[in-house]
This record gives structure tokens, C-alpha cells and sequence, in this order.
């Protein structure tokens, strides 16, 4: 007989959406990897040669390959519905995120933006272009920016930001550098806090 007092914890099933190397779903990956309650879960990619394919693999997670069409498509929905998917987290994902997605995973999808939005975001403004831009524009620090996806690039509410401040002689590259260590540390902390804050006992 079950004991029905015996309350089970949540449990939450990340998903994670990246286009390249895949370094800070690597760190996501290795954070959650000891958590009881949050699972990377599915990794979802839109190139066929992406790093992240390789890290998935090592890491026994299941991944999936969307093209144009079917990324555009209810499919995606219910595939991610058959994972149980929680919360969609973009890591270095390229494509705009569509709104029937956005609409069915409202406040549940993060992503991370190498600058400090609201400046140098929107289409185009990713990776090393950031960078590159930053530095023509003679600013003087850049750094990361966590925040909720929605339908506008680069847009939905901020919810961390964390700053670095120029030496001199800074190369687009070597604040990409800065940059890489400055969202591998706090992405997935952010993720965790607010996976706890927002979504505690709601499952
Ligand atoms: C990261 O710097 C991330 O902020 C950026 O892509 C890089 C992916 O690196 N995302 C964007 O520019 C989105 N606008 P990774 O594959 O090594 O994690």
C-alpha cells in the first residue's frame, strides 16, 4: 500500500536549443548533472556539425535536429511535450524563437546574450558580432545578459546581468574570451534560481 502522505518533490526537465560549440551547455549540463529534481532532458540543434552534438552524446542525451520547416511547426511542440519539457533554455541558439513556442512555453524560455542588452542586441547581433561591435564603438565594458524570451530578438525581461570593464588595448576576441568565463559561471546559477523561485511546487 502507498503511503499517501509521502509528498514527491517536483522534478523538471530542461531542454536545451544551441547552434555551435556548445561550451555553456556544457557547463548547464554539468551543474544539473548532480540534481535530483532538474534534468537536462533533450538538446536540440539546428546543424548537423555542431559541437554540442558530440557533448550530448558523451553525456548520454538525447538529442534532435530541426530544420526551417519543422522548427516553424506544432511538431516541435509535441515532441518537446513528449520529453516532458519544462523550460526551454537557448545556449548559443541562432534562429528566432517562433510564437506559437513562445505562446506555449510563456516565461519558460531563458536565453543568454553576450553584451549588456538593451544595447548591441536584435537580429544579427550574436557571438563575435557583438564583440566586434562593442569594441568599434569604443565602449568602455560589455558583459552578459540572462533574460525571458520573447517575440522580439533580444527583448523579454532581464533577469541578470553581470558587467566587465575594459583593460586597455581590448581585441573582439579576447573580450569574447572574458565574455565565455562570465556566462559559464552565473548561466547556470540563474537557471536555478529561477527554475526555484518561479516554479517551486507548481508541477
Ligand atoms: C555565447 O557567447 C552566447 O552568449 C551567444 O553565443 C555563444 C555560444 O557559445 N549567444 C548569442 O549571441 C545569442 N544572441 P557556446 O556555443 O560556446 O555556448
Amino acid at each position: 500500500m502507498t503511503n499517501k502522505n509521502i509528498q514527491t518533490k517536483p522534478s523538471y526537465n530542461v531542454a536545451i536549443f544551441a547552434s555551435g560549440a556548445g561550451s555553456n551547455a556544457l557547463k548547464i549540463i554539468e551543474f544539473f548533472s548532480e540534481n535530483e529534481y532538474i534534468t537536462v532532458s533533450l538538446i536540440v540543434c539546428n546543424k548537423i556539425n555542431a559541437g554540442v552534438l558530440d557533448i550530448a552524446s558523451t553525456y548520454n542525451i538525447e538529442s534532435i535536429i530541426v530544420d526551417k520547416n519543422h522548427f516553424n511547426s506544432d511538431e516541435l511542440i509535441s515532441r518537446l511535450h513528449s520529453y516532458n519539457i519544462d523550460l526551454i533554455v537557448l545556449a548559443g541558439f541562432l534562429w528566432k524563437i517562433p510564437e506559437t513556442l513562445i505562446s506555449n512555453y510563456k516565461d519558460r524560455i531563458i536565453n543568454i546574450h553576450p553584451g549588456l542588452l538593451p544595447k548591441y542586441g536584435g537580429k544579427g547581433m550574436y557571438g563575435k558580432n557583438v564583440h566586434e561591435a562593442v569594441v568599434r564603438g569604443n565602449e568602455t565594458k560589455s558583459g552578459i545578459s540572462i533574460h525571458l524570451v520573447d517575440e522580439h530578438y533580444d527583448h523579454g525581461r532581464v533577469l541578470f546581468q553581470a558587467v566587465y570593464f575594459f583593460p586597455e588595448h581590448l581585441t573582439a576576441a579576447s573580450l569574447a574570451s572574458q565574455i565565455h568565463i562570465l556566462e559559464h559561471r552565473h548561466y547556470p546559477v540563474i537557471i536555478n534560481s529561477y527554475i526555484q523561485n518561479c516554479f517551486p511546487l507548481n508541477k
